[in-house]
Formats: structure tokens, sequence, C-alpha cells
């Protein structure tokens, strides 16, 4: 692939932008400088860099990133700050979306994409992938409300009763929760319908793919072929 081609697909700006990144001699590939927009090269394991900013080439985008608070998912927020503010410009350029949504307010596991498929296959109502919450609630959790939350709520509006996969207490006021669904507020009504409150909530885990420990909050990484194995495990 050619170098300003390159530079396009992996959300530089515009052709002519990358195109005059090149040309201006800002961009070195595998340390070389090149000048040439049309200089090919083989993109497998290519890195290159931008003003001195070295960037791995991926043909698509897998990303997971440890959201904090007072982030919206929306890259045309409301009230707070968009995720995106978390990351390059380089993932919006080229339309990386939020794979499902987290409220402003929960932590933790999101991921990004701009793969499509990914994302649809993600989020589907039909492909019930497992995901796990940690909440934090306002009053102690008791035996009636896990076996609630087990056997299924009724939440407002709805017809049919959202049950948890599984539910337990990790101490007296932290609630374990995996859920299938992720109807808007999910877990916080859920939580409700089963007579407590989450006062905060932190999503850990995504199919078979735990958040690592050393992914700090307000940091992102790409997802290598291990970690994207992992999170297709749902059993
Ligand atoms: N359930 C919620 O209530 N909020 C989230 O952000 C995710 C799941």
């Amino acid at each position: 692939m050619n170098l300003e081609s390159i530079l396009f697909s992996q959300g530089f700006g515009t052709r002519r932008q990358c195109r005059g990144l090149v040309a201006d001699g800002r961009v070195s590939v595998s340390g070389e400088p090149c000048t040439d927009p049309l200089a090919d090269f083989d993109t497998a394991g290519l890195v290159f860099s931008v003003d001195g900013a070295s960037w791995p080439f991926h043909e698509r985008a897998y990303l997971a990133l440890n959201k904090p608070a007072g982030y919206e998912c929306s890259r045309d927020p409301q009230h707070h700050l968009s995720v995106f503010h978390l990351l390059p410009p380089q993932f919006a350029e080229r339309n990386v979306q939020c794979v499902g949504r987290l409220d402003q307010d929960t932590t933790g596991l999101l991921l990004l994409s701009d793969d499509g498929q990914f994302v649809h296959a993600f989020t589907s109502p039909k492909r019930k992938v497992p995901k796990i919450y940690v909440a934090t609630t306002r009053h102690p959790i008791d035996d009636t409300q896990l076996q609630a939350l087990r056997d299924g709520v009724l939440l407002h509006g709805e017809r049919t009763p959202s049950a948890a996969l599984a539910a337990s207490a990790r101490s007296g006021h932290e609630l374990e929760l995996s859920v299938l669904e992720g109807k808007y507020h999910q877990v916080k009504r859920m939580v409700a319908a089963a007579g407590n409150r989450v006062e905060a909530l932190h999503r850990e885990r995504i199919g078979g793919y735990t958040l690592p420990a050393n992914l700090a909050p307000g940091a992102w990484k790409w997802l290598d072929d291990a970690a994207l194995a992992a999170l297709r495990n749902t059993g």
C-alpha cells in the first residue's frame, strides 16, 4: 500500500493532508524518513511515525478503554466530555465507535472498533454476550435481592422479566452481576427493581475478556488476537 493510503487508512486526515504530511518530511517508516507519498510498503507489522510519534498499522482498530466516570460514550456528548477525548484523534477520524454504551458515571471496560461486523456482533440483542459488572449498593445486599436478580425482575415498561446469569455479594455493599442484555440502565434498573440502589457501577468483563489490571482509568490499548479470541469466548 502506498504511504499516502496508509496514513489515510489510519485516520491521519484527508488524502490531501496525508500527502502533505509525507511531502513535508514529517513521516518515517521503520525509522527512515520518507517524502514520497507513492512509496509502497508491506503493511504487515508496519510501524511508521508522524512527527516522531510511532503508530503501528492496524487494518481494523479493536480497542479496550478503562472508562473513568464523567465521560459520555457519545461522540457528540450532552453534558460531559466524550470518551473520544481520551483517545488519539485518529480513531474518531477513522470512524471508531463504542461497542455498546456505558452510562457517564459507569467505569471500566469499554470496547471500541471501526469494524462494523464486530460492533454489531457485540451489541446485537440476538448474540448474547455475558458482561460482568460490580455494583456498589446504597443498602446492604441480602439473599432475597440476589434471588430476585437471578429469578428475574420486571423493569419499568417491560413485559418480560430480566434475569441475571449470576448474582452474588462480594461484600455487604458490593454486588457482582453477570448479565446478557444491554438495555438502557440495565443493571441500575435491575438492582432498583430488586429493592436496592446502585451508587457506583464498574464493568469488569465482556465474554472471556477481563479489563487488564494494569490498564489505568482513562488508558486504552489495542486488542491483540488473543484478547479478541477471549472476547468471543462466551461459554
Ligand atoms: N447497566 C447500567 O445501568 N449502566 C451501565 O452503564 C451499564 C449497564
